[in-house]
């Protein structure tokens, strides 16, 4: 088990090199089911989860090429070839690692007319049901049944030919995954589609593009709601993978928290639009340039008050970070959580460090203090466990983050980022 051990207290400054996106990266994956023509996928990054995704496709039958890409290089290239699929079936053992492999199911469905799909079971930050995924399935032809821990899906068949007809579907509450399950399953039904209530997140409008990219014919990207006309195929394409605005976000609350000055580049201003505010809220400077952010301390960080919500709101993939930031403001925040039941796991981690945050139900608040002294702290999700990198980064003394394989789900080559503006931080192997 790994262990990132950090010596608090430098400023960070310079440039620093943002990613592809994992959220993006794991709903474009799946499009490569769709056809039996090469999808290639480009800016991806160098993750466990984008690597599980790329066995999971393969034991679909699908080849994943990784084009040559130097080590030290961001950015791979990895071609998808699924002529056709020799399994409808993700097994149990690969999507309860893997929440995000449910995103397979409405593309097998689509090409193949029949899946087969373990229920993912819940993780650290709830319990995360799929049911807006199969209620929005059911509303496009599909006819599902549940029988140990399996969703079993079939499209109607018409002249012995199984196709989704299409259909109409208001989610009640949004939910990214659902809304990519449905619309990559209703990209080749036999009629139209209208999805309402949809989830806006930038990392939808990438897969709206690439299935238009494939030949899909879908209005209305961006907004809550979808017109998609069915096509009878798809074919290969070329497409970038968006860069990473969570990543990115956290990166600012990096300068922020060390009362530093980092220019992130690569990134699309526009897809962060809540973070960028709440951190000029809190007395950050934020300096957009062209194809990069640059975030700058200036003074004491203020206090926030920010509640969750679906983009364009403050993205619940900011929440652990920000509440780092705040544990250092001047004064008290109040954060609140409406997305997930459990997310605030990191709150106890930091605790151990000095902070002073108490959570009642959904809202903790956080009592800016003048010092965080560095701990062993263990990471427990995604999110979770940059915080603790970001309070160690500000902290007295030496942080030991264990549990690292958290943080290599979604942060590609974290040391190595943080290290080149300034941070002392080092990864050790505990064997
Ligand atoms: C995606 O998860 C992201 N994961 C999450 O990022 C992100 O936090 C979340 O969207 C919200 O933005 C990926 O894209 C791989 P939801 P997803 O469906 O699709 C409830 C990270 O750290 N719900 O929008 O699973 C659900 O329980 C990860 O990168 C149902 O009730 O999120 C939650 O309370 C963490 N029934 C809310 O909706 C359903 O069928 C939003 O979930 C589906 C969801």
């Amino acid at each position: 088990m790994d262990r990132i051990l950090i010596r608090g207290g430098n400023r960070l400054s310079g440039k620093l090199p943002i990613s592809g996106a994992k959220n993006a990266a794991l709903t474009l994956m799946p499009c490569g089911l769709l056809t039996d023509q090469p999808l290639t996928l480009r800016n991806l990054p160098r993750l466990a989860d984008v690597d599980g995704f790329g066995h999971l496709l393969n034991q679909l039958g699908a080849s994943t090429a990784i084009e040559g890409t130097r080590p030290d290089e961001f950015g791979r290239v990895m071609t998808i070839r699924a002529g056709q699929l020799t399994s409808t079936e993700a097994p149990y053992d690969i999507v309860r690692k893997m929440r995000a492999s449910i995103l397979v199911l409405g593309p097998i469905l689509a090409r193949a007319g029949e899946a087969r799909v373990s229920l993912p079971g819940g993780c650290a930050i709830g319990n995360r049901p799929i049911d807006l995924h199969l209620k929005a399935l059911e509303a496009i032809g599909a006819e599902l049944e549940m029988s140990a821990g399996y969703v079993t899906a079939r499209a109607p068949k018409t002249n012995g030919v199984a196709r989704l007809t299409g259909g109409r579907y208001r989610f009640p509450v949004v939910s990214v995954g659902a809304t990519e399950n449905v619309v990559m399953a209703a990209v080749t039904a036999k009629g139209s589609s209208r999805i309402e209530n949809a989830a806006r997140e930038p990392e939808i409008v990438d897969l709206c593009r690439c299935l238009v990219a494939m030949g899909a014919q879908i209005e209305g990207i961006g907004t809550e709601t979808l017109e998609i006309e069915g096509v009878d195929r798809l074919h290969g394409a070329t497409y970038a993978v968006m860069p990473d605005r969570i990543e990115a976000g956290s990166y600012a609350c990096a300068a922020a928290i060390t009362g530093g000055s980092l220019e992130l580049v690569g990134i699309d201003a526009e897809s962060m639009g809540a973070t960028l505010s709440a951190l000029s809220d809190a007395g950050v400077l934020v300096e957009l340039t062209k194809n990069a952010v640059r975030v700058t301390a200036q003074g004491p960080l203020q206090p926030l008050t920010l509640t969750t919500a679906p983009f364009p709101g403050f993205a619940t993939d900011m929440q652990a970070q920000f509440m780092a930031m705040l544990c250092k403001a001047d004064g008290a925040s109040v954060l609140t959580e409406t997305i997930f039941e459990n997310r605030y796991m990191h709150v106890p981690e930091l605790a151990r460090m000095g902070a002073d945050i108490t959570v009642t139900g959904r809202t903790a608040v956080v009592r800016g203090v003048e010092r965080m002294a560095g701990a062993p702290v263990m990471a427990t999700d995604l999110r979770a466990s940059m915080s603790l990198i970001l309070a160690g980064l500000a902290a007295d003394g030496e942080t030991s983050v264990s549990r690292v394989y958290h943080l290599d789900r979604g942060y590609e080559r974290l040391e190595e980022k943080l290290s080149a503006v300034g941070a002392d931080i080092e990864r050790v192997s505990d064997g």
